[in-house]
């Protein structure tokens, strides 16, 4: 299936939000710490600071880099000096190993007279520096200095990871983004306590790794002609060394990259450049559109599994880390049903279809990487037809991939799409930027609990953990990929680090606020979506009324709103009940501290308002709105094609008669066309309105012939309005469709939806 969707120029909401700043007394750390115990008093970090230690190792230099980077860039002119023996003047750092510790990513860390932090290993001391961090004001992740003095709440914390795999994906391949963003990504995880950096580096759409044995996977496969139809070259990758640069960056900060070559599956951009690894000839094209595609790698060619060991023996250079995944996801069998080739090596091995074959192949691999001292990972797909004997399942379609493999002894990473998918909408379509689809916002996050239910404790031990993905078809830029990220990865962090109970929804919001001033600091474009205000139209069809429900995503703060721009706040309790037209504007607010620009809707409560609608022409049912009420119910549609509000008709006119009842002064007639060419959606052709006493008899009071806009945009509404002036107890509208989609169009030749909200007659 491929799924034709729009690229939105992005509107990022340009939020002010006033929050709580930290003070001596509390502590906001993100990811919560296991135990936190408050000492009475608070502590003043000196300008003069002592850093305290014995630890001798590379790893350690690089933490106390990152520490006094991180304070000293920022703040006011502190010194540092060392110290061996513990004598100091002004304040300490003090870095401990402590072989007493169960775990290595565990740590201690004290602030009394002093700070301490301990561990049993590098790695729990670049955690209680995290943590330190998260003690200090939150302007240190960024630019400015600090005038003022620093204090801290004299605290004892201890701390360690509830599980060992902490992961975060980026795509790099629907879009590419550079090694500075990829790096600045693994600060984002560095500071979330993550500790896992899935790299989905081929697709489809391009092929992002430099190959030395294969130069034109990088040559031919790293560009595609176009993307979803805007005639632009597109494409990048990174050069081996790029890529051994953002290993060793993830390493010093404890991060194990782990790289994606996508098979047998997901491999266009590959056979873009090679096609003999194909079951056909080709020749083939890096897809200029998203989806799932028919040609894969031909799992019936000796020379097939050349190529791709090459390859990997070329990765698994680069790559240090335990894990080698090898996607396994989408593969289409349609081509190996039809290969000779295929067919043959299913008859030879004595398999029993081409589910079975897929098997085979990605047994091959594993038997390849673990030849080389690599564990094989892939997606739950990898399960058809038998898994590999020590494979590692990343379950996607769900949790089942997950609980089938821990069953079966085998370890799993849990990334449900339901829970752990960033490229989701975080909020109502209609205030957010175009999204793949689906609906994940932050609280649905938090509330993931990894160990699925049905899994008994021994079982339990094979999920090593969870992840958040993040595909990039609609993500074409490093602020976009921000944007999706940000707060869901605070939340992800406390889901994979913090224990169960030890998790609290509301107080992770509280911290929130304090995260986003960490974030504003680090500049980085968070959504502060999670205040958005959330407007639930609800229409009493046999009662012929309209009501409006405001819901909100977070309980402790209050939803206010107004009628109009000078009416005052009133607080939200029960739903508004719309008997006459109203712009209401709602807002989220803490006490008096409204926390995030108003949402604003008006209903129009107008003449046709419930009247009834004769069709000559049906709607289609797939976007029926609100059916015979469509267009009568004072409900507007947002830009949002598959927002419920939209009536859709297919190929059809629209064509249809309102009744008003009784001869009505008719002022004006307005309705809103949307276009939205990817989908097939086309302003009409042209628009007449009429009117009539009789029902019978009509005479036009409008008429336009709509301009040609195919190419203003790709999402848009198209008003119209007229001011007739007339009496009449009918009006009729017709939209006259386009009829088929036209030339140049990627659907060119298929039949066209018109669509249409509300037409308000006042
Ligand atoms: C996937 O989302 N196709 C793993
Ligand atoms: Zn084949």
């Amino acid at each position: 299936m491929t799924i034709k969707k729009v690229i939105l120029s992005i509107i990022f909401l340009g939020v002010s939000i006033s929050c709580s700043s930290q003070t001596a007394s509390e502590v906001n750390i993100i990811p919560q710490p296991i135990s936190i115990k408050y000492a009475t008093g608070s502590f003043v970090l000196d300008s003069e600071i002592t850093i305290i230690s014995d630890v001798k190792s590379e790893e350690f230099d690089f933490i106390k880099n990152y520490l006094q980077n991180s304070i000293e860039n920022f703040t006011r002119d502190l010194t540092f000096s060392e110290s061996k023996n513990g004598s100091t003047s002004g304040s300490f750092i003090e870095f401990i190993l402590d072989e007493s510790f169960e775990n290595a990513e565990d740590y201690f860390l004290t602030v009394n007279e002093g700070i301490t932090i301990k561990a049993k290993s590098s790695i729990g001391l670049f955690y209680g520096v995290q943590s330190l961090l998260q003690l200090l004001p939150s302007e240190i992740y960024g630019n400015e200095k600090i005038e003022d003095e620093i204090i801290l709440p004299k605290v004892t914390i201890i701390d360690g990871p509830r599980f060992n795999y902490r992961g975060m994906h980026l795509d790099v391949c629907r879009h590419f983004f550079p090694v500075d963003f990829v790096k600045k990504y693994i600060d984002f995880l560095a500071m979330h306590k993550m500790n896992k950096f899935h790299w989905h580096l081929t697709e489809d759409q391009g092929w992002r790794i430099e190959i030395k044995k294969y130069p034109k996977l990088t040559e031919v496969g790293a560009y595609r002609n176009e993307t979803m139809g805007d005639g632009k070259k597109y494409g990048g990758f990174y050069t081996q060394e790029e890529i051994v640069e953002v290993v060793n960056y993830a390493k010093s900060r404890f991060i194990d990259v782990i790289p994606e070559i996508e098979m047998p599956g997901h491999a266009l951009a590959a056979l873009a450049s090679y096609p003999e690894y194909a079951c056909t000839d080709g020749p083939f094209e890096v897809a200029t559109e998203w989806g799932i595609f028919d040609d894969i790698y031909c799992a019936g060619k000796e020379e097939t599994f050349i190529f791709i060991e090459n390859i990997l023996a070329e990765v698994i250079e680069l790559f240090p880390g335990e894990y080698v995944h090898i996607g396994g996801d989408e593969a289409p069998k349609t081509k190996w049903k039809n290969c000779k080739d295929c067919q043959n090596k299913i008859r030879t091995e004595g398999l029993k279809d081409e589910h079975e074959l897929q098997s085979y192949f990605i047994r091959r691999i594993e038997k390849f990487l673990s030849s080389k001292g690599k564990k094989l990972v892939g997606w739950d797909e990898i399960l058809e037809g038998g898994l590999a004997p020590q494979a590692t399942v990343m379950s996607w379609r769900g949790t089942e991939g997950g609980i089938a493999a821990a069953k079966s002894g085998h370890d799993a990473i849990m990334t449900p799409t339901s829970y752990c998918y960033f490229d989701y909408y975080q909020s109502k379509p209609e205030t957010e930027p175009i999204s793949i689809g689906g609906y994940l916002p932050i609280s649905k996050v938090y509330g993931y609990e990894p160990i699925p239910t049905e899994l008994n404790s021994d079982e339990a031990k094979h999920i090593l953990g969870a992840q958040a993905n993040v595909w990039t078809e609609y993500i074409p830029n490093t602020k976009h990929v921000e944007y999706m990220v940000f707060p869901r990865i605070a939340a992800m962090s406390e889901v994979v680090w913090s224990k169960a109970e030890n998790k609290s929804y509301s107080r992770f919001v509280d911290k929130l606020g304090i995260q986003f001033k960490r974030y504003s600091s680090m500049d980085v474009n968070y959504s502060s979506s999670i205040y958005n205000v959330h407007f639930e139209e609800n229409f009493d069809t046999e009662r012929k009324t309209l009501s409006l429900e405001l819901g909100k995503e977070v309980e402790q703060y209050q939803i206010r709103y107004k009628s109009g721009e000078s009416e005052e706040y009133e607080n939200y309790t029960n739903p508004i009940t719309l008997d006459k037209s109203r712009k209401i504007i709602a807002a989220l607010f803490s006490g008096d501290s409204q926390l995030s620009s108003p949402l604003q809707k008006e209903y129009f409560i107008h003449k046709g308002f419930v009247k009834e609608v004769k069709y000559n022409n049906t709607y289609h049912n797939y976007y029926p709105a609100n059916h015979q009420f469509g267009l009568v119910d004072g409900i507007r549609a947002s830009n949002h094609y598959a927002d419920g509000k939209w009536q859709g008709f297919l190929f059809n006119d629209l064509n249809i008669e309102i009744d008003l009842g009784e001869k009505t002064k008719i002022n004006s007639i307005r309705m809103d066309f949307l276009q939205r060419i990817l989908s097939s959606i086309f302003i009409p052709k042209s628009v007449e309105i009429l009117s009539s006493d009789d029902g019978v008899n009509y005479s036009r009071i409008y008429y336009e012939e709509t301009p040609d806009l195919l190419k203003k945009g790709e999402v848009f509404k198209y008003n119209i309005k007229c001011e007739p002036g007339v009496e009449a107890k009918y009006i009729k509208v017709i939209g006259e469709n386009i009829g088929n989609c036209p030339p140049g169009h990627s659907s060119e030749g298929n039949k066209s939806w018109l669509f249409i909200d509300e037409i308000i007659i006042e």
